[in-house]
């Protein structure tokens, strides 16, 4: 590999919410999804150089980056989508809210898939709109939308419904097939969808491949936002961005009215970071899967050797749901906090109990050093 990814890299010092977060120095933290790996010089370089001129004034959106982002999505996926329709938010979270305050009037109601990351249910939830939850199947490890479910959730005061592709905290790559009953539903019923999409650049399996919810048909494009951008797949979750891509101009302009005087201007460096990211990091980002593909064979490996724990996925990114349901333990992520010293998120965080996420985008030292120490926490537990 050109890039290293086995370096550990000490990030207390920088405040970083990952590494605060559990006052025991000898917790691993392996609950936000960001990851352990330096950025390439690609990326940094630029930065420095941008750091070094030394004036950070209000900065216009560069019409550079969001060329880039048409042109990646058309290279990547066939998307061919217009600039116009790209809307730079600071950051993913940003954009579920916009959306849930511009898609549904007061009293209209949000479809959210449960499990979720649980900044989805709080958007209804902020911006004062109603939510009804869509369990998802947990089908052999991989977590399914059930489609019958789904649609006797709905009422006539249903406008929008989340969608999570690649899902978090799930890991399902949502297929063709699926999108396209989802679609339908929504379209008998006439709803707006969100997809978020941010972690669609990180696809673990050779076999899949990412499809863009709003590529699907005129329907899917004239009533969809779709969130997406570089935060996950190169690590710049510290300099928030995102793309809200609105194809149906009214709702666009809609959403662009809901920023006003609320949504602050993006970062000098979030742009310089993301375009460098896009322009210069292809090679790292591949091995970036590479080594995750890795990580993640060795996490399943070590894993499904204890009793009452059962993993299979994800399909992409770089966070683990881990079924321990037969563990019979009330909330499994204390016992890997407490027991195994494994700083994990409990599954009840995204609304399912039962369940843990870990995330495995650390290096691979560090992924071995807490799969021993789960193993040993469960083999002593009594
Ligand atoms: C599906 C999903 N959406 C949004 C976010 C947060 O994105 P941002 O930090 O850009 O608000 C995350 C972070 O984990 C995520 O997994």
């Amino acid at each position: 590999m050109k890039y290293d990814f086995d370096s550990i890299v000490e990030r207390k010092h920088t405040h970083s919410t990952k590494w605060l977060k559990f006052s025991d120095p000898n917790i691993i933290p392996m609950w936000i999804a960001d990851m352990d790996f330096a950025c390439p010089k690609e990326i940094t370089d630029p930065m420095r150089e941008r750091v070094d001129q030394g004036i950070f004034g209000y900065t216009d959106t560069p019409d550079e980056l969001t060329q880039i982002l048409k042109d990646r999505i058309k290279l990547r996926s066939g998307w061919d989508i217009e600039e116009e329709w790209v809307v730079w938010v600071p950051g993913a979270v940003v954009a579920l809210n916009l959306a849930c305050k511009t898609a549904l009037a007061p009293g209209e109601i949000v479809v959210t898939p449960s499990p979720i990351y649980a900044p989805f249910d709080d958007a209804s939830e902020n911006m004062a709109r109603g939510m009804v939850k869509n369990f998802l199947i947990d089908n052999n490890g991989r977590m399914e939308l059930d489609f019958d479910a789904t649609e006797e959730l709905l009422s006539k005061d249903t406008k929008m419904l989340f969608f999570c592709n690649p899902h978090n905290p799930g890991g399902t790559v949502f297929n063709k097939k699926e999108i396209t009953t989802l679609v339908e539903i929504c379209k008998r019923h006439n709803i707006t969808i969100c997809s978020d999409e941010i972690h669609c650049d990180l696809i673990l399996q050779d076999d899949l491949e990412h499809f863009h919810l709003a590529s699907l048909n005129e329907y899917a494009k004239q009533n969809s936002i779709t969130i997406l951008g570089p935060c996950k797949t190169f690590n710049l979750a510290g300099f928030p961005l995102a793309a809200s891509i609105i194809p149906n101009k009214e709702l666009r302009e809609d959403f662009i009215q809901n920023t006003k005087g609320i949504v602050s201007h993006i970062d000098n460096l979030a742009f310089v970071a993301s375009s460098a990211a896009y322009k210069y990091a292809g090679e790292w980002h591949k091995e970036l899967i590479e080594y995750l593909q890795e990580n993640k064979k060795i996490l399943i490996e070590g894993l499904n050797k204890i009793d009452g724990l059962s993993l299979s996925g994800p399909e992409a990114g770089f966070l683990a749901w881990v079924d321990c349901r037969e563990t019979g333990l009330d909330t499994p992520g204390d016992f890997f906090i407490n027991h195994a010293g494994v700083g994990v998120y409990d599954g009840s965080w995204f609304g399912r109990e039962g369940y843990i996420r870990l995330n495995f985008g650390c290096p691979r030292s560090v992924l071995e050093e807490s799969i021993e120490r789960i193993q040993k926490a469960f083999s002593q537990r009594n």
